[in-house]
């Protein structure tokens, strides 16, 4: 592998110096450095060389960023069709495409990417969204952290944990109440809307947020 990489860096600054036949020798020098480097970056992605090895800084970088966009392509598709059904048939026939297809879009989402992924709350409407001991945790200082100014969209938490012997990434982001979540996790929610909200989570708790709240966080666990 590493004789491969040199020979592919040799003929690379090779070629470059034989086009390029005006350049000064320090010029030259200091291109092929440049060189070199981009093209060892690019022939030996972190994942390639050490898949199991414990989390460095950029290993972690590139996990944070996997995850993020996860977590950007769930709440991308749930907004759309969250809006979409609501300008179109009020919030009513959008309970229904969010009892449907709130499900459905994260194991869609978990299954393409490849990693466990889902929403969690301290005060959770469908039973399955409750959040476990460490989500409890991340939450509770997620809302300390809002407490000490910090912007609610913002809130993030990343880390790489050792669980006998099994490490796992755990990544979570939090998601403010907007306004057009309150018509179903607001103070006043409509009649018709509370009725089908009782058939279909009789142990509902996500009511009352106000706007800026926490209403809860994405999460994200990738085993390594
Ligand atoms: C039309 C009604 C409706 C609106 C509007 C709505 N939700 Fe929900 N929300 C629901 C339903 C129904 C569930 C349970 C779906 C499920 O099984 O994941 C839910 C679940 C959630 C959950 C998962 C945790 C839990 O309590 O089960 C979060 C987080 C959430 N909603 C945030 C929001 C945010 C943020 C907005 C505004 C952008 C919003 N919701 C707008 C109906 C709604």
């Amino acid at each position: 592998m590493k004789k491969t990489t040199l020979a592919i860096c040799m003929a690379l600054v090779l070629s470059a110096c034989s086009k390029d036949e005006s350049q000064t020798e320090a010029s030259t020098a200091s291109a092929t450095k440049e060189t070199e480097a981009k093209t060892v970056e690019s022939a030996m992605p972190p994942a390639a060389t050490k898949p199991h090895a414990a989390a460095s800084a950029s290993d972690k970088e590139a996990l944070i960023a996997e995850a993020k966009g996860a977590v950007m392509a769930l709440g991308g598709s749930l907004k759309k069709e969250l809006q979409g059904a609501m300008m179109s048939g009020g919030p009513v026939a959008a309970l229904d495409v969010c009892v449907e297809k709130a499900p459905a879009i994260t194991k869609q989402i978990s299954e393409e990417k490849n990693l466990e992924i889902g929403r969690v709350s301290l005060k959770n409407r469908n039973s399955g969204n409750a959040a476990n001991e460490w989500q409890t945790a991340v939450l509770n200082d997620f809302e300390t952290r809002k407490a000490g100014g910090e912007d609610a969209g913002k809130l993030a938490y990343a880390e790489t944990v050792d669980i006998d012997g099994k490490k796992e990434f755990r990544f979570m982001k939090a998601i403010p109440t907007g306004n057009l979540c309150l018509t179903c996790h607001g103070d006043i929610v409509p009649e018709n809307v509370v009725a089908k909200l009782k058939e279909h989570y009789p142990e509902d708790k996500a009511t009352g947020f106000k706007e800026g709240d926490l209403r809860g966080a994405f999460y994200v666990v990738k085993p390594l």
